[in-house]
């Protein structure tokens, strides 16, 4: 019978087999893949698992405290945090082209995790979050963002010196399978229920240059929309939402003068397979609700707009 109790008592029997009494290395972005396999491998061989959780600075607010909290506080789970918040703005400084952000994060991603692994002794296995649909995709194309998206995070990246062995204990897996398993095994339900976040997270959420700046700005804006969405009862039935940081200026009118300020944009939509979707239909006084509390509780910022752009041919981020 399949059920999540059955597929974890299976999975934990198979690593223990594979893994013995070694030691296995995870890189935890606190996305629902990796934090269901941190969750698993901890239940199957606790200490002998170390997760390297990488703060890149482009995080959404608060989200680095609340891994910390919820596998090294209350689940025990032995993570190293790193705070590579300098290193990742400073690769990113001059860089203006998507692709190119997008290959910057990857590789100082792999740069970081790599430094960190090297400083772990004994370790012979390295755990990954590989779904079913990846290992289709992979096979299907070795090109496109699709692949290029989950490969910082998967085993194509990273330095073949390595030489570690494989632990993917959700290769066989469907993604509502894996928040299955996610909830058996004690995560909580909002780290396991939401929303998709992109492994370059704020860099392609910023357009154009990042800056430290602009990217306070945004996590302050998106946690707002985020917050609201929640308040509203509109987060579940949206499949992804977030702010993104229009690094242009536009005028404001404050007391007797005029001000020239920065613009967000807010994008949500609704989708089955993310291939294609259509913007969703917000009520009108959610909106308002957030446009109001941006633009007074962020300084800074003197225009929101709500993008009504569907996909195809508007993809879902902004870059
Ligand atoms: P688009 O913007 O192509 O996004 O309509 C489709 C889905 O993919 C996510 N996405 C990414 N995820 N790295 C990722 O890990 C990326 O570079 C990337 N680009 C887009 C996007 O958030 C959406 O869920």
């Amino acid at each position: 019978l399949w059920t999540p109790a059955k597929i974890i008592e299976d999975q934990v029997a198979r690593v223990r087999d594979q893994v013995g009494d070694r030691h296995v290395l995870l890189a935890l972005s606190g996305g629902v893949d990796s934090s269901v396999v941190a969750a698993l491998l901890h239940r199957a061989i606790g200490d002998q698992l170390t997760c390297v959780f990488v703060d890149n600075g482009l995080l959404r607010k608060n989200e680095g405290g609340q891994v910390m909290e919820t596998f090294a506080k209350h689940m025990g789970v032995k993570v190293i945090r790193v705070d590579a918040e300098d290193l990742f703005l400073d690769n990113l400084k001059g860089e203006a082209d998507p692709e190119a952000k997008r290959k910057i994060i990857g590789n100082t991603f792999i740069e970081v995790f790599d430094e960190e692994a090297s400083k772990i002794e004994g370790v012979d296995f390295l755990a990954q979050g590989t779904i079913y649909p990846d290992v289709i995709e992979s096979a299907a194309s070795k090109t496109g963002k699709a692949h290029v998206i989950k490969s910082h995070h998967n085993v194509g990246g990273l330095p073949e010196t390595m030489k570690l062995k494989l632990v993917e204990p959700l290769r066989e897996l469907f993604k509502d399978e894996v928040r299955k398993l996610g909830v058996e095994l004690g995560l909580p339900y909002d780290m396991v229920y939401r929303h998709p976040f992109p492994g370059p997270g704020l860099g392609v959420r910023i357009l154009g240059e990042v800056k430290k700046e602009y990217a306070d700005i945004l996590r302050e804006a998106d946690a707002i929309f985020i917050e609201e969405l929640h308040n509203a009862d509109w987060y579940h039935k949206t499949s992804q939402a977030f702010a993104v940081f229009l690094p242009v200026k536009s005028v404001g009118v404050v007391g007797d003068g005029r001000r020239y300020e920065w613009v967000i944009a807010l994008r949500a939509v609704e989708t089955i397979d993310f291939m294609t979707a259509r913007w969703a239909h917000l009520p009108y006084e959610l909106l308002e609700t957030v446009s109001n509390r941006i633009i007074n509780e962020i300084s800074g910022v003197s225009r929101v707009t709500y993008d009504v752009s569907s996909k195809p041919p508007a993809t879902i981020e902004w870059e």
